[in-house]
């Protein structure tokens, strides 16, 4: 399967019940040969509305501290969300609906074949890289786990509530940075 074919049957999914609230559903944005994947949560309002990841005021963050270690959305990164679909009402995806739509996010994986994860906050970082994953204790560290390292760190809208962990983060970002060149060929050239 392509990367086109799969965003395609994506679109069209209706597996569980989001699907039917949903205005569109994200599929992810960035390049899809990118050695880096960030993992959100999952849509809200604005990302619904527009169909891309991170575009309200936590992607404007988001957008922030990728620019500080060179990464862009547009050019050598690719951003996805474990769920694909706006949950109604901004409720949490239900355990069933997250299970249902991992699926999609392990075919990006598959045929992306990052050499590392990002996770952007608790939820994604517990499904991600350890059920018990502490966000605050283990913030910036890479974990491996199928040739593949996963690093956690925190959700753009965890810094805007909370922004004495905004210098914390950007230590995550120059880790992150570190990490790409020592072991990616294609991020920065
Ligand atoms: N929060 C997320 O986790 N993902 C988005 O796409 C937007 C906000």
């Amino acid at each position: 399967m392509t990367w086109q074919e799969l965003e395609l049957a994506c679109k069209g999914c209706m597996e569980c019940e989001l699907g039917e609230t949903r205005k569109n559903l994200v599929f992810g944005v960035g390049n899809p040969e990118a050695e880096v994947l960030f993992i959100g949560e999952g849509p809200g309002e604005r990302e619904d509305e527009l169909g891309e990841p991170f575009v309200g005021r936590s992607g404007k963050l988001l957008d922030q501290y990728l620019a500080a270690v060179e990464l862009s959305r547009k050019t050598n990164i690719y951003i996805a969300n474990m769920v694909k679909c706006r949950p109604p009402g901004n409720r949490d995806p239900k355990p069933g609906e997250q299970d249902l739509c991992m699926r999609w996010l392990r075919e990006q994986v598959r045929l992306m074949r990052p050499k590392i994860l990002v996770c952007l906050g608790r939820i994604s970082a517990q499904r991600i890289i350890r059920a018990d994953f502490r966000v605050t204790q283990e913030h910036g560290r890479f974990y491996e786990a199928n040739g593949i390292l996963r690093m956690g760190t925190f959700h753009p809208a965890a810094l805007l509530r909370n922004p004495r962990q905004k210098p914390d983060a950007l230590e995550d970002f120059l880790a992150l940075q570190a990490k790409i060149r020592e072991i990616c060929e294609r991020t920065y050239i």
